[in-house]
């Protein structure tokens, strides 16, 4: 069965069949395969090196109602707050002086805030941090807004597709999100000149390996700079709060697999994923990650922005202490490259 990895690294691509195998089989030979392959295509393409983003979950307001998402509208458990901008720019200069050259603003969806305020937060970091990365997560947004934070001085967007099966998409969010809105999105931050992220939950409710290797193809189609994946996790004040979360194993599969499809991509080993393995920010990298996204949010907000259960679990780096995931990364042989770490083909990201 090997083969098929061979095949993979080979040709960039896999049929179908040789997907499913190597998602579901049982024969870990056959992964710990997939993922060396993976890891080795990775060294080759950056070397033992992993980027690290600093992670600003800026606001917890959302005007979205996702079925699985603990800061969806309908939460009320919830406190809802949004970061000042002084607030954010502290977590900027936080994340700088410890080294790290991406800011990484994610929120709810709530497109008045970002026209109104982002815009000029966005603005002032560019300012202040003229050679740092700005990164945006913030959701479904009209094109004029994206324009508009770009020009602002964004230089990469995330905005996971959750499901290239439009059916599945619409069992997972209420009436009234629309798939193709979501696809169109993707579109115009590219065209906009964003490097773009895309991605999605592994093992999320009524997800099968045939819906997964959908999603496989709409990324090798797409082909964004950045990939984010992560396994499911339940939260338990939203409707699919009982269903049991995504495999861990599952989820380092896919790491490999789409690192041997797109061997240039930024794919970061996720929070959710370290969540579920109680803390191992590691095994990700051993799959072929290459980004790691401590977490800058202030603590006093951070429980709010509770996305799925347990992800503010002890062992998540706190503003300031990044200490242990340097010693964990270095006793594993990896440093952390100093550099702003865009996408580029072909070259060898050193600052
Ligand atoms: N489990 C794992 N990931 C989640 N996300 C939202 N809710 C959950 C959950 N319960 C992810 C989604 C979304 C991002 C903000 O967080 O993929 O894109």
């Amino acid at each position: 069965m090997k083969h098929l990895v061979e095949a993979l690294r080979r040709n960039r691509s896999l049929d179908d069949d040789g997907l499913r195998t190597l998602l579901e089989s049982d024969d870990t030979a056959l992964a710990d395969a997939l993922h060396s392959s993976a890891r080795e295509v990775t060294d080759e393409v950056f070397g033992r090196q992993v980027w690290l983003r600093a992670l600003i979950e800026w606001s917890n307001v959302c005007r979205n109602d996702c079925l699985y998402c603990g800061i969806r509208r309908s939460n009320h458990a919830l406190v809802r707050y949004t970061l000042s901008r002084d607030e954010i720019l502290a977590c900027c200069d936080a994340a700088w002086n410890q080294g790290i050259r991406t800011f990484v603003l994610q929120g709810g969806e709530n497109p008045l805030a970002a026209a109104e305020l982002l815009v000029g937060i966005v603005g002032a970091i560019r300012v202040c941090w003229p050679h740092a990365a700005i990164t945006l997560s913030l959701g479904e947004l009209p094109a004029e807004t994206y324009a508009r934070l770009r020009q602002a001085g964004a230089d990469r967007y995330l905005l996971r597709h959750e499901a290239a099966d439009p059916q599945l998409y619409t069992r997972l969010h209420p009436a009234g999100m629309d798939w193709q809105n979501r696809i169109d999105c993707l579109h115009t931050l590219r065209r906009l000149g964003f490097q773009t992220g895309m991605g999605m939950m592994v093992g999320a409710p009524f997800q099968t390996t045939r819906h997964l290797i959908q999603d496989i193809r709409l990324i090798e189609t797409f082909r964004p700079e950045m990939i984010g994946l992560g396994p499911f996790v339940p939260q338990h004040d939203t409707p699919l709060g009982s269903y049991p979360a995504g495999r861990a194993e599952t989820t380092l599969r896919l790491y490999s697999i789409l690192r041997l499809m797109l061997p240039h991509a930024l794919i970061p080993s996720t929070t959710a994923l370290s969540s579920l393995l109680h803390g191992n920010r590691l095994a990700g990298i051993r799959a072929g990650a290459n980004v790691i996204m401590p977490d800058f949010t202030p603590a006093r907000e951070r429980a709010a922005y509770a996305l799925y259960d347990g992800k503010n679990a002890a062992w998540m780096e706190t503003t300031g202490n990044l200490s242990r995931l340097r010693q964990e990364l270095a006793e594993a042989g990896y440093s952390i490259n100093p550099s702003r770490g865009d996408y580029a083909e072909s070259v060898f990201l050193l600052s």
